[in-house]
């Protein structure tokens, strides 16, 4: 495993991370994600990301009882969780966003649900227009300061809005945040490459990309269709399918040349499009999802890869994503 500097913070994640969006709770049970989790730690991953939201809490229930189960030192792995969308199905008002109240509520609940004492990570899911940006990150600074959450960053949020946390957090002598989590993919790259590049060098400010399959995909699964039991198959996804795959499968249609340009170097189209990922330096952690054992190995093992991926590499494997040839 390679680990990088989360920003300019001293924690050490692994390059690649491990999720539970969609997957823990719905599509994989208890023996599953011991398994799952089992094997990203002992092949090194040392962060795991949540969210309140992730199947309503349970997400968070099923990774603790995990770790718990699997008794991993906690100095030796970073957990994190996410606030915004709560975590029951119909929330009142009091039960998301990012007021003071709910923000810290969502901590205490996730610490439970999590089975730890204190977050790696907090991340802000969303921005909340209905909440100022200050009361936020003042939330955000007690929650550090009682050693409730050791660092906290932002997901998804304009950079107008992550200038401002930073002022105030500046201004107030809070903790700032110190890492985005934005999606990041072949097929999504506008926000990482562009409108965050004048934050990375402000405020040293970290990413751990998600979707870096884009859902799966950038594996060339969608190639022929939808798998029965994929994630765009999912009960309650149906809205994701429809992003996924594109108008008329338009983004599906983008994707196939990966298939022969992967098979040219000895790997899958999912090593190459999360290959693609890593080699952006901004790019602190890749976070994967995978709903089989066989998918994480076969992830992980992108880091063979690695020696071989250089610019004309990278640059070709665009030009097939942008339809042009490889
Ligand atoms: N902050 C946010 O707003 C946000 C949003 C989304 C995700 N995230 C985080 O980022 C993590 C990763 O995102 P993601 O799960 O969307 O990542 P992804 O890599 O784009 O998609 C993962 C899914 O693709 C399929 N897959 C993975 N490897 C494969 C392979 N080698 N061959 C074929 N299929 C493969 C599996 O789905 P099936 O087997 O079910 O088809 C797997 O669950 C999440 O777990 C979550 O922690 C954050």
């Amino acid at each position: 495993m390679q680990y990088r500097r989360l920003g300019s913070t001293g924690l050490q994640l692994s390059a690649l991370s491990f999720g539970a969006w969609v997957t823990f709770g719905q599509q994989v049970g208890r023996k599953q994600a011991r398994e799952l989790l089992s094997l990203a730690w002992d092949r090194g991953i040392n962060f795991f990301d949540n969210a309140e939201t992730y199947n309503h809490g349970e997400a968070e229930q099923l990774m603790g009882d995990v770790l718990v189960d699997l008794r991993l030192p906690r100095d030796s792995y970073c957990v994190s969780s996410k606030v915004f969308f709560g975590a029951v199905e119909h929330p009142r008002p009091t039960q998301r966003g990012l007021s003071r109240k709910h923000v810290v509520e969502a901590c205490h609940q996730a610490l439970q649900r999590l089975r730890v004492d204190y977050l790696d990570l907090y991340f802000c899911h969303r921005p909340d227009p209905d909440t100022p940006v200050a009361e936020t990150v003042a939330a955000m600074d007690l929650l550090v300061r009682q050693g409730k959450v050791l660092y906290w960053g932002t997901s998804e949020w304009p950079a107008a809005a992550i200038h401002e946390a930073h002022r105030v957090a500046r201004e107030g002598g809070y903790a700032a945040p110190v890492a985005e989590q934005p999606q990041y993919n072949l097929l999504h790259r506008e926000r990482v490459e562009v409108e965050y590049a004048p934050l990375y060098a402000a405020y040293g400010m970290g990413t751990t990309i998600w979707s870096p399959l884009a859902s799966g995909l950038l594996s060339g699964k969608y190639d022929h269709g939808v798998p029965e039991d994929s994630r765009l198959a999912q009960p309650g996804y149906e809205w994701l399918r429809e992003i996924a795959l594109g108008e008329g499968g338009a983004r599906a249609a983008r994707v196939r040349g990966l298939r022969p340009l992967a098979a040219e170097l000895g790997a899958t189209p999912a090593q190459l499009a999360i290959a693609w990922c890593l080699a952006n330096p901004q790019v602190s952690t890749v976070l994967l999802g995978a709903s089989r054992r066989e998918q994480l190995e076969q992830n992980l093992a992108v880091l063979d890869l690695l020696p071989h991926f250089d610019l004309a590499l990278k640059q070709r494997i665009e030009r097939v994503v942008e339809g042009g040839a490889g």
